[in-house]
């Protein structure tokens, strides 16, 4: 099924003006991320990784010592520094916007907060019609300190560095939302699926909207890419994923396609859906580290060629990114050298091969707490050597 087919109504959320909004973009010139997105040789392999702010930095702990998670997140200060922060140490080629997959539910008046070593805890979980009915979509105003964020961010990072804005996908968001937290299993969330349909399908529809705004404002405010986290999207079967995900998933990408900035899925445990997770629309499929790139590249590159026959060669291969184990992080220079040749032999053998266009090396999912932030610097260094 083309992502076409997939189109829903979007009228609604439809960009206001894509194109005023691309003219006040940065002239990134000659970033690597870009490069390799478009399928040409970038000036040296790019690399950024998931959660790279965050614990695993003395300097973040120092910043949140006295400030809640969600207070960060709409502090266009603290917003701007934390992103910055794993930029300067690692000089990595691409920020990720500090933020949460829930921050745009917080603004919309949502009562959840992020609860420290735990995620998204919200009061009253959404399992029926009404309570899904009862949902705000977000206002752009309610965004204001993150666009200011985005703007701080913009004014000190380097013309070869990106900003990589995102949002949870509706299936993941869901989740928190149904189950009231986070989830081992995410059986409640499947149960709903399996046994009231109508429910989900609005609860995606009533979804879907706030993720498009939270992602227009971003990009609006200047992003150069965006990804969109389908974290928990492993736990489904491809079946699964077609019927109850893949329309809202596909809705969202036609949405912030007109802008024309690179658009990155990601998910933990797809092996089985990567195929699924390229033809909803993104131009980069994120690899977590259960899969070899050249694997991976096969199955994106079957899936878009079953998807588009007639498409022309470059449509049916996407830029892959991924896939170091972040727990391999922890097992010493030596191992983290070796793991990173490999996943660098496999894209590249991918990309010979026509299968893949280029590569975004990054973690398989992101940088874990206690890792330490020097063998995080030696993984970039040793990425942009080879
Ligand atoms: O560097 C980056 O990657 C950017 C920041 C980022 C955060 N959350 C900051 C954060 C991003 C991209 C996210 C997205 C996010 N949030 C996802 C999708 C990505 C993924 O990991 O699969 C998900 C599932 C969430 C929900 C969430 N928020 C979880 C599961 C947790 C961890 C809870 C914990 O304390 O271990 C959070 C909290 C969170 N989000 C932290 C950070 C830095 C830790 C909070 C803290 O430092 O106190």
């Amino acid at each position: 099924m083309s992502s076409v087919e997939y189109a829903l109504d979007s009228g609604a959320i439809f960009p206001r003006d894509a194109q005023a909004a691309a003219s006040h973009r940065r002239a990134s010139v000659d970033a690597p991320f870009l490069a390799a997105v478009r399928g040409e040789k970038p000036s040296r392999r790019p690399i950024w990784m998931m959660r790279q702010a965050g614990r695993s930095l003395p300097e973040y702990r120092a910043v949140r010592k006295d400030v809640g998670m969600l207070e960060a997140c709409f502090d266009a200060d603290l917003v701007a520094e934390i992103t910055m922060q794993p930029v300067r140490r690692h000089d990595a080629d691409a920020a990720i916007l500090f933020s949460d997959i829930v921050v745009p539910l917080k603004a919309a008046g949502v009562d959840l907060d992020i609860v420290p070593g735990r995620g998204p805890v919200v009061s009253n979980p959404i399992q029926t019609i009404d309570a899904v009915r009862g949902l705000p979509i977000v206002e752009r105003e309610q965004l204001d300190p993150i666009v200011q964020g985005i703007g701080g961010i913009l004014g000190e990072l380097r013309a070869d560095q990106v900003l990589i804005g995102f949002a949870g996908a509706p299936f993941t968001v869901a989740s928190y939302l149904v189950e009231g937290g986070p989830s081992k299993n995410h059986e409640v969330t499947k149960s709903l699926m399996y046994s009231h349909p109508d429910i989900w399908h609005a609860l995606m529809r009533q979804l879907t909207p706030t993720i498009v705004r939270f992602l227009q404002m971003q990009v609006e405010a200047g992003v150069d890419a965006i990804q969109l986290f389908d974290s928990w999207a492993g736990y489904l079967t491809a079946r699964d994923y077609r019927q109850f995900v893949a329309p809202y998933t596909a809705e969202i990408f036609q949405a912030i396609k007109p802008y024309g900035v690179p658009m990155i899925h990601f998910g933990v445990g797809t092996g089985e859906l990567l195929g699924e997770m390229a033809i909803v629309g993104p131009d980069v499929v994120g690899v977590d580290w259960r899969v070899p790139m050249d694997a991976a590249a096969a199955r994106v590159k079957a899936a878009l060629e079953h998807a588009h026959p007639t498409a022309k060669p470059e449509v049916k291969a996407k830029a892959l990114q991924g896939n170091l184990d972040p727990a391999v992080l922890f097992a010493g220079e030596d191992v983290v050298t070796e793991h990173i040749r490999r996943i660098n032999a496999e894209a590249d053998r991918a990309i010979e091969r026509g299968q893949a266009r280029g590569h975004i090396f990054n973690l398989g999912h992101g940088v874990l707490p206690n890792t330490d932030p020097d063998a995080i610097t030696r993984a970039f260094e040793e990425v942009h050597r080879s």
